[in-house]
C-alpha cells in the first residue's frame, strides 16, 4: 500500500497535490512519500518480530538521498553501503557507524581505511584477496576490522540475469565449497574478527523458494564453522524481496518472507541482519513528468513524448522494467500508445504498446514504484541535467534534492588553454 492515491479525481502525494508540486518544482521530478516509507519500514519489522536477536540495514543503493536515509535512520534502521560515497551519505543523514554495514566486491585499500577510521559496524568480505587487504589496513592501525564472510551459494534466484548475484559465475561472493577453508584463513589473521555469514542471491525475486534453499545452505555452512571450532554469531541474509510493479501483482509480502526465515534459522543463535532496498523504498516514490507531445505514426500507436527520459530513470532500458504510468488527472478515457523520452536513442522507450490514461501535450503522468533504483542511477547523458526529488510529509513538501542544471555539470569541465 502507498500513498499516491486520488483525491477529487486528482493524484495525490499524501495529502500534496502532485499538480502543485509540478507548478512549484517543475518537471521531471521524484517525489517520495515520508509516510509510506515509514509504514514499509514498519511493516518490514514487524514481519521479523518472532527472529529474536536481528538488525535492519537499509540498503543505501535503492536510494541514498539524505532525507530518505534520515526517515529510516529515525525507524532504527542502519546502512548498508557499497561504496565510501554512500558510506559518507549514510553517517551525513545522521546513521551511526556501528549501524553501517560495508559490502561490495570492490572496496579499495582507501575505502577500507575510511570505513575502519569512521568505525563502521560490520564489513561483508567478498574474497579472500579482499580480506587479506583488509586485514592488513586493520592491523597497520592497530585495529581488528569486524568481518563476516559472504558466501555465493550457487543457486539461481529467477530474477532478471543483470540483478541476480547468487551463481557460481556471478562475481559476488567466495565460491561455496570453498567458503570453510577461506573462512578458516582470514580467521587466522590478526586484522580481522571474523563473526560470521553473509549472503545475498539478488534483486526483485518474485518467488522465496531460491532464498530458502540459499538460506539453508548458509546453515549448513553455519553448521560446518562451529563443528571446526569458529564461535559464529553473525548471520546477514541480505536483501532481495520484490515489489509489484503492476497494479494488481502479487509477490511474497514481508510476512511470508518473515515466516521463512524465522522456519530456516530456528536455532541458528546468531544475530541475523537483513539489508532490504527495493521493498522499503520502491513504492515509496513516483517520477512525476509532463507531456511534451503526443506523436502520431499513421496507424500505429502514438508516441507519447514526455519530459522524463532513460538518463532520470534507467530501469526500463537496462532491464525492459515495467513502470505502471497513470495519468494526473485521468479523464476516464483510454489510449494504446509508446511511452518515450526525448533522448536521442530507441532505448529511450519506458513502455510499448501500454494500455493507459489518454493524454494529450501537458498534462502530467507517474511512472510509479520509482523510489528504489529510481533518481541514484541518473545519469546526464544528452546533456540534461540531474533531476530534483521532494519529500512529501503529510499537506507539506520539501525540496530534498536540487535539479542540477546542465551548465553546473560542465562548470567542473576545462578547456586546456592548448587547444586555443
Ligand atoms: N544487499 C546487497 C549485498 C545487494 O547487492 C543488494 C542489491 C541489496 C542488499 C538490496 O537488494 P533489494 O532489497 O533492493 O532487492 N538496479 C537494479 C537493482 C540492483 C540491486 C543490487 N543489489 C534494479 O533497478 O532493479
Amino acid at each position: 500500500m502507498d500513498h499516491f492515491q486520488p483525491q477529487n479525481g486528482e493524484l495525490h502525494a499524501e495529502d500534496v497535490a502532485l499538480v502543485r508540486i509540478a507548478d512549484e518544482v517543475g518537471t521531471p521530478v521524484y517525489v517520495y512519500s515520508r509516510a509510506t516509507l515509514e509504514r514499509h519500514a514498519r511493516v518490514f519489522r514487524e514481519a521479523l518480530a518472532s527472529i529474536p536477536s536481528k538488525r535492519i540495514a537499509f540498503a543505501v543503493k535503492a536510494n541514498p538521498n539524505l532525507a530518505v536515509l534520515r526517515v529510516l535512520g529515525r525507524q532504527g534502521y542502519g546502512a548498508d553501503v557499497v561504496s565510501g560515497g554512500e558510506m559518507k551519505r549514510a553517517l551525513a543523514a545522521g546513521i551511526a557507524a556501528r549501524d553501517i554495514v560495508f559490502s561490495g566486491v570492490g572496496k579499495s585499500a582507501r575505502e577500507m581505511a575510511e570505513a575502519l577510521d569512521a568505525g563502521v559496524g560490520q564489513f561483508n568480505i567478498e574474497s579472500e584477496e579482499e580480506g587479506i587487504e583488509l586485514a592488513r589496513i586493520a592491523d597497520g592501525k592497530g585495529m581488528r576490522a569486524v568481518c563476516t564472510l559472504r558466501v555465493n551459494p550457487d543457486i539461481d534466484a529467477g530474477t532478471h540475469e543483470k540483478i541476480s548475484t547468487g551463481k557460481a559465475d556471478n562475481k559476488f561472493g567466495v565460491p561455496f565449497d570453498l567458503a570453510v577453508g577461506i573462512y578458516a584463513r582470514l580467521a587466522a589473521l590478526p586484522g580481522l574478527q571474523m563473526r560470521g555469514l553473509a549472503v545475498h542471491i539478488g534483486s526483485q525475486l518474485a518467488d522465496l523458494r531460491p532464498l530458502e534453499l540459499a538460506f539453508e545452505k548458509v546453515g549448513a555452512l553455519l553448521s560446518m564453522l562451529r563443528a571446526a571450532g569458529y564461535p559464529v554469531t553473525h548471520v546477514d541474509l541480505g536483501g532481495g524481496l520484490g515489489v509489484p510493479y503492476k497494479a494488481g501483482e502479487e509477490l511474497p509480502s514481508p510476512a511470508e518472507y518473515g515466516e521463512m526465515v524465522a522456519r530456516i534459522t530456528h536455532g541458528w543463535d546468531v544475530e541475523l541482519m537483513f539489508e532490504p532496498g527495493r521493498v522499503i523504498a520502491g513504492n515509496a516514490g513516483v517520477l512525476l513528468t509532463r507531456v511534451i507531445r503526443v506523436k502520431r505514426n499513421g496507424n500505429r500507436p502514438p508516441f507519447v513524448v514526455v519530459d522524463a527520459a532513460m538518463n532520470d530513470l534507467a530501469r526500463p532500458a537496462l532491464y525492459g522494467a515495467w513502470h505502471d504510468f497513470d495519468a494526473v488527472r485521468p479523464t476516464g478515457e483510454r489510449m494504446t500508445a509508446h511511452i518515450v523520452g526525448p533522448i536521442c536513442e530507441t532505448g529511450d522507450t519506458f513502455a510499448r504498446d501500454r494500455e493507459c490514461d489518454a493524454l494529450v501535450a501537458g498534462d502530467l503522468a507517474v511512472f510509479r514504484t520509482a523510489g528504489a533504483y529510481g533518481a541514484t542511477m541518473a545519469s546526464s547523458y544528452n546533456s540534461r541535467g540531474f533531476v530534483p526529488e521532494v519529500l512529501v510529509d503529510g499537506d507539506k513538501y520539501a525540496v530534498v534534492a536540487d535539479r542540477i542544471p546542465p551548465e553546473e555539470i560542465y562548470a567542473a569541465e576545462r578547456v586546456p588553454e592548448w587547444l586555443g
